[in-house]
């Protein structure tokens, strides 16, 4: 079906986004992001920087001595790691339209705490989070990682029973706030968004086992995008949303959402609270190569400036 041609738009927003002041009330048709994982030690520092009571718990975990109280320090930490999400999770609710999607990228960490080996299951505790908020929990996919240590397996080596399973696979969630999305009827914009049926039996079964990843690259910066393959956002985005929506990350890091949006013709909206990360940003979305007369516009917002 043809539709006219559109110019969209994209606003990066650095600032923090368990305030998302910017973003009017049930305007945003889809959100597709992956937020610092709770007790993977390279946002542990984020996460101090963003609540003190984080900050004190590491403290008191170092000085204490005893056992019993290590574990449960630990327990806390991962706790206030979530608190600390929450917020951002709320704004959601409130920025989605009515039958609008967030997909959320998450992956377990596994740590040793007191020296015993232990799993933190961030997965359940944000669907705990968003079904308490009032999300609907759809059924998630579980995205296979490529694995490129394929001896990292922890443990006893082959002896039982002490080994354990390897974390290869991380979590796409899906939620809906409230029942499904309504269109107009035959609208030209749904249908000119169409997927095919290779691509519905490919994306709508719950493995994703053929992405691939993105080369491992080891400047701090570039660890942190690592995890997040261009293809991830581009099936999400086709999935669930329809060209000329608006797509929200308030997770943003080096703008792989905004790149996807731009190219499928969705409008978008970021978030990242790191401004040293404008010029990774910039370059990924090809800001600084633009032609008046692009499809695009894109706004960088300092906030209180
Ligand atoms: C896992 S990374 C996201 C990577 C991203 N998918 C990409 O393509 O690069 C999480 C990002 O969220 C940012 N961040 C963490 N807390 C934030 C907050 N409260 N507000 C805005 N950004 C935040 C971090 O600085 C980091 O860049």
């Amino acid at each position: 079906m043809k539709i006219p041609a559109i110019k969209t738009t994209h606003k990066i927003i650095f600032g923090d986004s368990r305030y998302m002041d910017e973003i009017e009330d049930e305007s945003v048709h889809l959100v597709v992001t992956s937020p610092p994982y709770p007790m993977i030690q390279i946002w542990d520092d984020l996460f101090k920087s963003l609540d003190d009571r984080i900050r004190e718990k590491w403290e008191e975990l170092e000085q204490t001595t005893d056992e019993n109280e290590k574990e449960r320090i630990a327990y806390q930490i991962y706790e206030l790691m979530h608190e600390v999400l929450l917020p951002v999770w709320k704004e959601l609710y409130r920025v989605l339209i009515p039958g609008g999607i967030a997909c959320i990228n998450i992956g377990d960490a596994t740590r040793k705490v007191n020296g015993i080996f232990r799993l933190f299951p961030n997965h359940s505790k944000i669907i705990e989070h968003f079904e308490k908020i009032g999300f609907v929990t759809l059924p998630y996919i579980l995205w296979k990682k490529p694995t490129n240590k394929p001896n990292a397996f922890l443990g006893s080596g082959f002896l039982p029973t002490n080994a354990y399973v390897t974390l290869d696979v991380e979590y796409i969630l899906i939620f809906r706030k409230g029942g499904p999305r309504r269109f107009k009827p035959k609208d030209p914009y749904r249908y000119a968004s169409k997927y095919t049926k290779e691509e519905r039996d490919r994306w709508f079964s719950q493995i994703w086992n053929d992405i691939r990843g993105v080369r491992q690259n080891h400047s701090a910066l570039a660890r942190r995008t690592a995890a997040y393959p261009e293809e991830i956002p581009r099936r999400l985005i086709r999935m669930f949303s329809i060209i000329g929506d608006t797509v929200l990350d308030p997770f943003l890091g080096t703008g792989t959402t905004t790149k996807v949006a731009i190219e499928l013709k969705r409008n978008s909206i970021g978030y990242e609270i790191d401004p040293n990360l404008e010029p990774v940003i910039k370059e990924k979305i090809g800001a600084n190569q633009r032609r008046i007369d692009s499809p695009f516009e894109v706004r960088f917002i300092h906030r209180g400036q």
